[in-house]
């Protein structure tokens, strides 16, 4: 990363605290995250299970700054890209690295970042690592916050953006809405040392206009038919800040909340 280059602004949040948005039954303050051109340290933006990366894509533009600051990454890259832009790697969200420099060895980066800021925009698992079909969506939450706590540094970001259209999917009633199969992310991030700083209602409009595609295919529809969300109120980005830890407390905790 080179500094001379770094002109690229820092996400930043603003928070009402009288004003709360209610996500599956959960208060969250509400946030607004926004990106300004401040002095910055070097920050790496490491995006997790990007798909089809067009989330990725639309940040670099709404940034519009050093593309290798940015490393999207899902664990069905079958052709990594480690040097350039559009850096894409193969990693799985569940097992980052047992410590922050094994995870940054992952990157493949020229410097060392001073800020590790992690981003998974709709966390979701069809299969467990071996294979066979899989829906627990909240314990797939949960190794992932855990395995977050162990590259984080205290006081850095790890946004999780939410898909929370109450009504999805549509056309099969037995679905259990996507939005209620999250469970209670607030708690499982107190649990691996997060603190919540909110819900922001916003900025996924602004992905959504640099190009963002969110595909999903609705379970009720013909099989392999795939849609778009297309609008800003059927997402919701939760931003957790990585806690100081007393020592005695560990590196991550994974009780049930
Ligand atoms: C619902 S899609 C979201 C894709 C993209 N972030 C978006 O918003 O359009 C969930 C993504 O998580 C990825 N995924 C599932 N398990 C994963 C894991 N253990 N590690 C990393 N990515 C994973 C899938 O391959 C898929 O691309």
């Amino acid at each position: 990363m080179a500094e001379d280059q770094n002109q690229g602004q820092e996400l930043q949040w603003k928070k009402f605290e009288y004003v709360g948005t209610v996500i599956n039954k959960v208060e969250y303050s509400h946030t607004i995250l926004c990106l300004d051109p401040l002095p910055q340290p070097s920050t790496i933006f490491v995006f997790l299970g990007e798909g089809n990366f067009t989330f990725s894509t639309a940040f670099a533009k709404l940034r519009g700054s050093n593309y290798d600051e940015i490393v999207a990454t899902d664990i069905s890259v079958s052709k990594e890209i480690k040097d350039g832009w559009p850096r894409r790697l193969r990693l799985d969200a569940t097992k980052m690295g047992e410590t922050r420099n094994v995870f940054l060895e992952k990157l493949f980066l020229d410097q060392k970042p001073s800020r590790i800021v992690l981003w998974f925009q709709c966390p979701w698992a069809d299969k467990d690592e071996n294979g066979r079909k899989y829906s627990n969506q909240q314990a797939f939450l949960k190794k992932v916050m855990a395995a977050a706590a162990k590259v984080q540094d205290p006081g850095e970001l790890l946004l999780i953006g939410l898909c929370v259209d109450p009504t999805l999917p549509k056309n099969k009633p037995t679905e259990e809405k996507w939005v209620t199969s999250y469970g209670n992310p607030k708690a499982v991030a107190a649990q691996n040392g997060y603190e919540c700083l909110g819900a922001d209602r916003e900025f996924v409009g602004k992905m959504l206009d640099g190009g963002y595609e969110h595909q999903f295919t609705d379970p009720g529809l013909n099989f392999g038919k795939r849609k778009i969300l297309k609008e800003n109120r059927q997402f919701a980005t939760l931003l957790f800040k990585r806690q100081q830890l007393h020592p005695a407390q560990g590196p991550h905790q994974t009780q049930d909340p």
